[in-house]
This record gives C-alpha cells, sequence and structure tokens, in this order.
C-alpha cells in the first residue's frame, strides 16, 4: 500500500495533471476559463480572492524553498535548524492563514449569495472541497503540529522524497514516519492535481500577463457623449 501512495499514485495524479489539461486545452478551449461571478457580488469576491490568490502565490515560494532546496544548502550559508523552522512556521503560519481565511471567504460568498450559489457547478465544489482540505491540513501541520510538537524536519524525509519523485526515482520509504496530517495534506493535494484539469482551477495556467503591456482601456457609463462628440458640439456653437 505504502509503495502505491507514494510510489504509484504521484504519477497516476501527474499524469492527469498534464494529459487533463493539454486534453482539455485540445478540446475545450472556449470553457477553459474561470468563469468569473464578479457582476453577481463584489465586495466579498473582491477580499476573499485577493487574500486567496496572494496567499496562494506566496505559499508556493515557500514549498520551493522548503521542498525543493535541499538542507545542506540552508547549512552552507548559516542558516541553522532552529532559524529556519522558526522563519517557516512564522512566514509559513501568516501566508497559510492567509490563504485560509481568503478560501473560507470565497466559500462562504458561494452558500451565502444565492446569486452565486446558482452559478456553482458540481465541478466547483469539488475543487472548493479538495482545496480545502488541502489548505487546511497545511495550515493545521504548520501552526498546530509544529507549535505543539517539535517543528518536523520534513527537508529530511517529504523534501529528498518530492525530489525523487520529480527524477522518476521515488522512495517510498522516506514517507513512512511523517506524520499523518502531513501525509493527508499530501495525498488531498495530489488529488487536487489530479482533478484540477476538470474543474476551473485550469485558468492557474493562464496567467494575463498581456494586460501587463496592453493598452488601457476606458469604461464609460451608457448614454454619456464621448469627449469627441463634446468637442464636434462645442466646434459648431
Ligand atoms: C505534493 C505536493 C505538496 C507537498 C509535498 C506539500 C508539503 C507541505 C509541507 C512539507 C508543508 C509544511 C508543513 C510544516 O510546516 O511542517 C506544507 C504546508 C502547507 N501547504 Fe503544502 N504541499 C503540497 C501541496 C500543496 C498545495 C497544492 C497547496 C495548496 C493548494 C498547499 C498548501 C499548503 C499550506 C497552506 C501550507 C501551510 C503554510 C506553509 O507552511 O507553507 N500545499 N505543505
Amino acid at each position: 500500500m505504502k509503495e502505491f501512495l507514494w510510489g504509484v499514485y504521484p504519477y497516476l495524479s501527474l499524469m492527469l495533471l498534464v494529459v487533463g489539461t493539454l486534453a482539455r486545452y485540445n478540446y475545450d478551449q472556449i470553457g477553459w476559463t474561470s468563469k468569473s461571478s464578479e457582476l453577481l457580488e463584489k465586495r466579498l469576491l473582491r477580499t476573499g480572492s485577493l487574500l486567496f490568490h496572494w496567499g496562494i502565490i506566496l505559499v508556493f515560494f515557500g514549498h520551493v524553498a522548503g521542498l525543493l532546496v535541499p538542507v545542506a544548502v540552508y547549512q552552507a550559508v548559516g542558516i541553522s535548524e532552529q532559524l529556519y523552522h522558526l522563519g517557516a512556521m512564522v512566514m509559513g503560519g501568516l501566508t497559510g492563514l492567509m490563504t485560509l481565511v481568503g478560501l473560507v471567504l470565497l466559500v462562504l460568498r458561494r452558500l451565502g449569495v444565492r446569486r452565486v450559489l446558482r452559478n456553482t457547478s458540481a465541478a466547483d465544489w469539488v475543487a472548493l472541497g479538495f482545496l480545502i482540505a488541502t489548505v487546511s491540513t497545511g495550515v493545521l501541520m504548520t501552526l498546530g503540529y509544529n507549535v505543539t510538537h517539535l517543528p518536523y524536519e520534513y527537508r529530511t524525509t517529504v523534501g529528498p522524497w518530492i525530489r525523487g519523485v520529480l527524477v522518476l526515482h521515488p522512495d517510498a520509504a522516506l514517507m513512512a514516519g511523517v506524520p499523518l496530517v502531513l501525509q493527508v495534506h499530501i495525498l488531498t493535494a495530489l488529488a487536487l492535481f489530479a482533478i484540477s484539469p476538470f474543474t476551473r482551477l485550469v485558468h492557474v495556467w493562464s496567467l494575463p500577463l498581456a494586460y501587463l503591456r496592453r493598452a488601457p482601456m476606458q469604461y464609460r457609463r451608457r448614454g454619456l457623449p464621448l469627449p469627441s462628440d463634446r468637442r464636434g458640439r462645442g466646434a459648431s456653437n
């Protein structure tokens, strides 16, 4: 079972992520969207979405620093184990909470605003369910387990395991002593990767970078004359 969970399941998940995403991109270009609900409700969306998206971007960089950078690199630059874990707990705790609060706000908005609820599909609920499970177990580990026990040294277990997965050489034995809550976190994260191509989460791959370069757009209220109309009228008077 352990061999399957930590040696086979990660590849099933990543395969679904890659193949599913490519297939969806090929066959469902029109549905390739996060389907904005901004017109249905704006106030909660603005707060929830900002907290969630900034939080998850920062959490992503935290995962890169904690899992892809070997512990020897930290030792080489003089960052002790205590200093690393203090930093990881403070930064990870803050960014994790930011993500979780944003996510909870977005879920409450979907449940509480009737128009948004009516526009929520089954796939949206599945994605939200896996997001809640993954983010809450991550925060529980960082702020719950690490505070009530000694900080867990995932840089010598989960870190080498995930790097092994990425180079097609997974060592399931590394995951044997990992705390249960962290194991559940990783298993739900892998499930989230697997289902993401079939949900609105595909928008992760469509960063609107063109926005940064495009000419600004002007919106005006219906019925107001254009500046050029006004100039025209002035000229004839
Ligand atoms: C296979 C992929 C993943 C692995 C191996 C992984 C592993 C970890 C580890 C080791 C921690 C630190 C626990 C501690 O502080 O002791 C953590 C925390 C966390 N993870 Fe993940 N994670 C993965 C995917 C994800 C995903 C996809 C999300 C979000 C959707 C996520 C959200 C979080 C959050 C919010 C925290 C708490 C804040 C932090 O410490 O960064 N993780 N994860």
